[in-house]
């Protein structure tokens, strides 16, 4: 790890926010950054108390770690200050100057508007809000005297971090098939979520990249409309474990199995080094809460040797439970010190 990549690879929700705070905790990077915005609510369950971030990396479970939201990204002033009050991060998070502000007038047009609503959009402003930008009439944080006292140029910080062979982290939102150019359009968010994308809304440079790790959950969720191949209703998806509520908007989560298709595209287009699969414990119970690979059930193992295989990448990840270290690491098994 120097610059490692957590990417979505499905509909978001695949537990990034999990991945995230484990690589934090485990590998103590410098600095890390999340890319996108309040749409996308990350979860993260440390020592009993659940996190719902909207714009702070889950990073921030490391103490050391200096958080950033970079020039990509979009503010919302009050879930700003809520988060970094409720976080007690004040110290050591900082905004680019470059960075979006996400006004009320954002918010009220997405909630009249039409076309959102009918793809189930969650209608915070960010759509409204990069329209502006791209309109050339979005305020950024640089014009916002309550932001002045995070400003920082966190694009030269991220550069010169990685100069000094120093670690960062950069946290990707929803998922490849939520991208506005590869996902399922017009039924997407209103960015590009691919890891490409989260280099260039960071910052950093392609080649910048050592790890990119794509995560995918044991099966698919989906929260708005818009195809969901494989889909099953929510009594089959109660049975299966596999039932969730969305964690901004508080929807039940559509679901289906696992796909095959969409998961190669997804390493495909992402350059994945690396897969992680989180909630293996809903496919497989008795995987639950296992921190290594032989102490899994067989028909885990062979599910994972057998996806492994498909996607020709590594998986050195398997998420076991909730809590942010519930987690099978393998890197170290599969790639070298
Ligand atoms: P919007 O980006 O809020 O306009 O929503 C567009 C579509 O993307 C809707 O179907 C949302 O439910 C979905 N979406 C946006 N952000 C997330 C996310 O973080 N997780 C899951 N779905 C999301
Ligand atoms: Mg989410």
């Amino acid at each position: 790890m120097a610059l490692t990549l957590v990417c979505g690879g499905g509909f978001g929700d695949e537990g990034k926010g999990k991945v995230s705070a484990y690589l934090a905790l485990k590998d103590e990077p410098l600095i890390a950054a999340r890319t996108g915005s309040v749409n996308a609510g990350h979860t993260v369950v440390l020592q009993g108390r659940r996190y719902k971030l909207r714009l702070i990396p889950a990073a921030f479970v490391n103490r050391s770690t200096i958080l950033v939201i970079p020039p990509g990204g979009l503010v919302r002033l009050d879930v700003f200050e809520r988060e970094v009050s409720e976080l007690g991060v004040e110290s050591r998070v900082h905004v680019d100057p470059m960075a979006g502000i996400i006004e009320d007038k954002h918010r009220e047009a997405e909630m009249k508007d039409d076309v959102l609503r009918s793809i189930g959009s969650t209608a915070q402003g960010v759509g409204a809000a990069m329209a502006d930008r791209v309109m050339r009439r979005l305020r950024l944080a640089r014009d916002e005297p309550s932001l002045s006292k995070y400003i920082a140029d966190t694009v030269e910080m991220m550069n010169n971090a990685l100069d000094n062979e120093e670690k960062v982290l950069i946290e990707g939102s929803q998922g490849l098939y939520l991208s506005l150019y590869h996902g399922t359009y017009p039924y997407v968010t209103s960015r590009d979520t691919s890891a490409a994308a989260m280099l260039s809304e960071a910052g950093l440079g392609p080649r910048r990249a050592d790890d990119i790790i794509v995560v995918f959950k044991a099966y698919l969720t989906r929260v708005g409309e818009g195809p969901l191949p494989g889909e099953i209703s929510i009594e089959e998806s109660m049975r299966r474990g596999f039932y969730e509520e969305a964690t901004v908007t508080g929807r039940a989560r559509r679901t289906a199995p696992f796909n095959m298709e969409l998961a190669r595209r997804a390493v495909q287009i992402n350059t994945a080094t690396q897969v992680a699969v989180t909630k293996l414990d809903a496919l497989f119970p008795e995987a639950r809460g296992k921190t290594e690979w032989n102490m899994l059930p067989w028909d885990a193992r062979r599910w994972v040797n057998r996806l492994e295989e498909e996607l020709n990448t590594p998986i050195t990840l398997l998420g076991t439970g909730e809590e942010a270290d519930l987690m099978v690491d393998m890197r170290r098994d599969k790639l070298g010190p």
